[in-house]
This record gives structure tokens, sequence and C-alpha cells, in this order.
């Protein structure tokens, strides 16, 4: 069965609480069914991680590779603006990957339009709120079920 790693940085367990003007209101939780939900429709088992810490991430990505894991999401968040670690990781480990953001980060601050771990990426989602992680699910779904990386 295919296994995907959906892995979330500093701040995304406050999801519903933080910044609704930007992230929306749905909450963590409900966010982490939402997944589940696909999961099951697609038939794919995921695994949900959320940490505020830097190499608690890089751990997570190295463990998708020693796990079997196929795929990655990734919303690095803060950390997408500031670590090359990150990017190392899933250089390393060379697991498609795609990039997801809930905001539009390219029409925010300045500081938002550097992101790492792009060049490791398949693909980016952005702006498309909570509905932006379903969408690169069923992006690595395709990209998986075609055999490019299995
Ligand atoms: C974010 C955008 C980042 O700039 C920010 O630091 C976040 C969330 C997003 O999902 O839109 O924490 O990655």
């Amino acid at each position: 069965m295919m296994k995907l790693y959906i892995i979330n940085g500093p701040n995304l367990n406050l999801l519903g609480i933080r910044e609704p003007e930007h992230y929306g209101n749905t909450t963590y939780e409900e966010l982490l069914a939402m997944i589940d939900t696909h999961a099951k429709e697609l038939g794919i088992e995921v695994v949900c991680y959320q940490s505020n810490h830097e190499g608690d991430l890089v751990d997570k990505i190295q463990e998708a590779y020693f796990e079997g894991g196929d795929g990655i999401i990734i919303n690095p968040a803060a950390y997408t603006h500031t670590s090359i670690a990150l990017l190392d990781a899933i250089k390393s480990v060379g697991i498609p990957t795609v990039e997801v953001h809930i905001s539009k980060v390219e029409e925010r601050e300045k500081f938002r339009q550097i992101s790492y771990i792009r060049a490791a990426c398949q693909k980016t989602i952005t702006g498309e709120g909570v509905k932006g992680y379903l969408q690169a699910m069923d992006f690595l779904y395709e990209l998986l079920s075609k055999g490019e990386k299995k």
C-alpha cells in the first residue's frame, strides 16, 4: 500500500486559532480528519506529524526513508524561509515531495518569498487553504501510481 508522510512545521498545530485571515478556521484536528478520509478514498496509508522543532522535522523526513515512505507532503511553515537542513534532508532521502502552504505566500511579505526546500520538491501548492494538502495527496497518488517512483 502506498504510504505518504504529511509533515507540518511550527505553529501549524494552532490552525483554526492562528491568524484565520491567512490560515482559515479549520483546526489541525479537523485537517487530520480530512486527510484521513481522503486517504481512505484513495486507499493509501498516511503518517501525519507536526513539530515546532526543526531537528524533529529532519528526523521525520529520515524516518520516511527508513520506514518505506513513498512520498512526502511538507509544510515547513516558517522554516521554509530559513532551513537548509530541511532542504538537505529532502535531497538526502530522494523521496518525491510536495511543498504545501495554506496561504498565498507569493502575495505576502518579502521574507516569505524564499523557499529553500522548493528546489528539492516536485511541486508547490500555495493559497488553496487546507485543501492544498488533499491536492498534494492526489498529485503524489497520480505520480506514484504511474510508477515514476515506487
Ligand atoms: C505557511 C506560510 C509561512 O510563511 C508561515 O511561516 C507559516 C505557514 C503557510 O502554510 O501558508 O507558518 O507555511
